[in-house]
């Protein structure tokens, strides 16, 4: 029987844990945060910390009560080790060694961006090599998943991610957060061609996104279609029209390109709460010339079923971590690739 694994996530502002058994999810708790840190426009690190500490172990009970399984069963204990805010992930990887040391269970690090670049294989079975886009408030980039261990970056943001772009025009709209679903919402009404908002970086080789320009032509949109200093409804429905074409055809592009950068590759998959915009999907389905995973919404933004899924991957090749496991704010996935010089919004992740 394939062994019984512990996944724990806290590297942001979602506490999770999950059981899994091969590819069979036995259980899965998502505590968010989300509450904690609305009235502040953004996740607050040391808030987010402390209240890890205090879900962790009520999220494993959880997902111990849900799966009805003892501590004692556990034939290995996975847990994000970066990259992420600092504070959260301590508080995971500290909670991890204590149940580690008390069950004896072995210890397994995961990077985080390794549980979503991943998930395709939870979800579908994908087959290395496969492409793999991550676009969420925190992360944007294009991956070759080689391997367990192994990702090539062919391409990422160099400013903001695309959701936190959603999120900002969201702001300067006066739409309420998240802001992904109420754009896509809004532009339902709109005439995507009704601004000619840019495109960027079409003009440059490769897979690099940019979207912080993108924002900015927003706020002159929008201050071109003020009347008498209120900006009308249709206006409103048009410019997220247009934004949110412009986030679908420049991600289609690139996307393109690293499809043809990897002839080999059996599959593109996408994850993060970005690929949930029905406009984007659509998108990238169009020019996807070989099988398209979305795996569904709850297992692409953060949850504790991808790190146990990580885990397990780790653990079939003999990995083990020992309790001098340290926790990584900055972990690259690709190490041979230069460093991106844009960060989002959770800090600093690639
Ligand atoms: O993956 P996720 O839940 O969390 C991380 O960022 O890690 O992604 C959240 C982001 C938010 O910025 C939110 O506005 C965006 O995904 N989002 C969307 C949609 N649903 C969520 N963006 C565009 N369209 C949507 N329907
Ligand atoms: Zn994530």
């Amino acid at each position: 029987m394939a062994p019984l694994i512990l996944g724990l996530e806290s590297s942001c502002d979602d506490t999770a844990a999950a059981i899994l058994r091969g590819r069979d999810i036995v259980s899965s708790v998502v505590s968010s945060q989300s509450d904690l840190h609305a009235s502040y426009g953004g996740v607050v690190p040391e808030i987010a910390a402390r209240a890890h500490v205090e879900k962790l172990d009520l999220c494993t009970e959880a997902a111990l009560e849900e799966a009805g399984v003892a501590l004692s069963d556990l034939d290995a204990i996975a847990v994000t080790a970066g990259p992420g805010l600092i504070g959260g992930v301590m508080a995971g990887v500290m909670f991890a060694k204590g149940l580690a040391a008390a069950t004896g269970a072995p210890l397994i690090g995961v990077n985080h961006l390794a549980g979503h670049a991943l998930t395709p294989r939870l979800t579908d079975g994908a087959e290395f090599p496969y492409l793999m886009l991550l676009v969420s408030g925190g992360h944007c980039q294009f991956l070759r998943v080689e391997g367990p261990e192994t990702f090539a970056r062919l391409g990422g943001t160099i400013d903001d991610a695309p959701g936190e772009a959603f999120d900002k025009v969201a702001r300067l709209l006066g739409l309420p957060q998240p802001g992904g679903p109420a754009v896509e919402r809004e532009a339902r009404s709109g005439d995507g061609g009704a601004f000619a908002l840019p495109r960027p970086l079409l003009d440059r080789d490769g897979c690099d996104l940019s979207f912080s320009g993108l924002k900015t032509a927003v706020l002159r949109a929008r201050d071109l279609s003020l009347v008498g200093g209120a900006l009308p409804r249709q206006a409103r429905a048009d410019i997220c029209a247009s934004f949110q074409a412009a986030v679908s055809e420049t991600l289609a592009e690139k996307a393109r390109r690293a499809l043809m950068l990897c002839p080999d590759a059996t599959a593109f998959a996408v994850a993060g709460g970005v690929a949930a915009n029905g406009a984007v999907r659509a998108a990238l389905e169009g020019v996807c010339d070989r099988p398209f995973l979305a795996p569904p919404l709850a297992l692409c933004t953060d949850n504790g079923a991808m790190i146990a899924w990580a885990g397990g991957e780790l653990h079939a090749l003999g990995r083990r971590d020992g309790m001098d496991l340290s926790p990584r704010p900055r972990w690259p996935l690709d190490t041979r690739a230069a460093p991106l010089l844009g960060s989002g919004k959770r800090g600093a992740k690639a």
